[in-house]
């Protein structure tokens, strides 16, 4: 039988399932979702995954499924039933940790609408309502007031709303209010998000200070971002050698160069002999980012079809669960060449 005779019956099952059993919900795992995802949901098909999808990212589409087909009460108390949280983090400031993680949330939200967060947990000079161009009336300071952190409604409630649909915890307008925000609230709030939405990205200050270790005890997939020179990259192998001996709960790692040009004298190559593992994204400096940043627009927010919003949609796929294989990744979606 052929591949694509195989797929011919595959749906036509699922088309039958569909009118026999409305309330069975039904995945079809595929390494082409991109190409498979209008005939599939159109027999009926709830959602597609990819066969190498995390266990996390499984836990959440069957529960999502589920609930989508009314079949079960699945409850967000379930601890099973949670997100994906990805935290964007790096040893040094200024590498585009904000950057990556707002284009990264934006182009989760452009997928997922209303099941995307962005928190900001640069505690003290958060700078992602900026980024977005928000001007929040609340912020993670009212998080930590009151009863608001009791449960995932009155937190949902403290939200601003980015006109891509994504949701925001915007960081405190002063850095005094961050004083009151201690890593045990940060670590209640991710919580709570991750029971509700099904990403979570998380943007953090340079280095490991407790509120971004909080936010590791919840974390699924770490992007650590380094730049293209000797002291982020030496920051970037010792932050990955200190996570190594922190006992901290498995979360895939994934590293971004960012700011990759011409001039410096450091490569790729260099930053993965240093570090001793593959780089998994590497976007270039480019002008039109500084100039995305001060009109507080994330490139992916605009439409375009350049490079550079290429390379940064590679790390919304990374995460997405109908990720389109691009050319220049590779079968495990890392950047191919990247080690050469
Ligand atoms: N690939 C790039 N090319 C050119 N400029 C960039 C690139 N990435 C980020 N920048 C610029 O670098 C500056 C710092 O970026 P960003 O704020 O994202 O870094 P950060 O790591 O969040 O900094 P901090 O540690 O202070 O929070 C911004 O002005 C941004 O526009
Ligand atoms: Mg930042």
């Amino acid at each position: 039988m052929t591949r694509e005779e195989t797929l011919d019956d595959s749906l036509g099952l699922a088309g039958r399932f569909q009118e026999q059993f409305p309330l069975v919900a039904m995945l079809l795992i595929t390494d082409r979702p991109t190409e498979l995802a209008l005939p599939a949901l159109r027999a009926g098909v709830r959602d597609l995954v990819e066969p190498d999808i995390s266990v996390d990212a499984m836990r959440w589409t069957l529960r999502h499924a589920i609930e989508k087909a009314g079949a079960s009460g699945a409850s967000s108390d379930d601890p099973q039933s949670v997100g994906r949280v990805i935290t964007v983090a790096s040893p040094k400031g200024g590498v585009g940790k904000t950057t990556l993680a707002t284009n990264l949330a934006v182009g989760l939200a452009q997928q997922s609408p209303t099941g995307t967060v962005l928190v900001d947990l640069d505690i003290q000079f958060g700078d992602v309502s900026a980024a977005l161009d928000l001007d929040p009336t609340y912020t993670i300071g009212d998080a930590v007031h009151g009863s608001t952190l009791r449960d995932a409604t009155g937190l949902k409630t403290l939200l601003t709303k980015h006109s891509t649909g994504l949701h925001v915890l915007c960081g405190v307008k002063s850095p005094v209010e961050a004083d009151e925000i201690t890593a045990e609230d940060v670590s209640t709030i991710i919580g709570l998000l991750k029971a509700e939405f099904r990403y979570v990205v998380i943007d953090t200050a340079p280095g490991l200070v407790p509120h971004t270790l909080s936010a590791l005890d919840h974390t699924t997939d770490l992007v650590l971002v380094a730049s293209l020179d000797v002291p982020s990259v030496r920051g970037l192998r010792k932050e990955l050698e200190l996570l190594e001996e922190l006992e901290l709960p498995p979360a895939t790692r994934h590293v971004a160069v960012n700011m990759v040009g011409r001039g410096g004298g450091l490569s790729v190559a260099d930053v993965e002999a240093t570090i001793g593992r593959p780089v998994d994204f590497v976007i270039p400096r480019s002008p039109k980012i500084i100039a995305s940043t001060n009109r507080g627009r994330p490139l992916l927010q605009e439409p375009g079809r350049d490079k550079l919003r290429r390379d940064l949609t590679q790390i919304v796929d990374r995460f997405s669960p109908i990720t389109a294989r691009k050319p220049g990744l590779d079968w495990s979606g890392r950047h191919r060449g990247a080690a050469s």
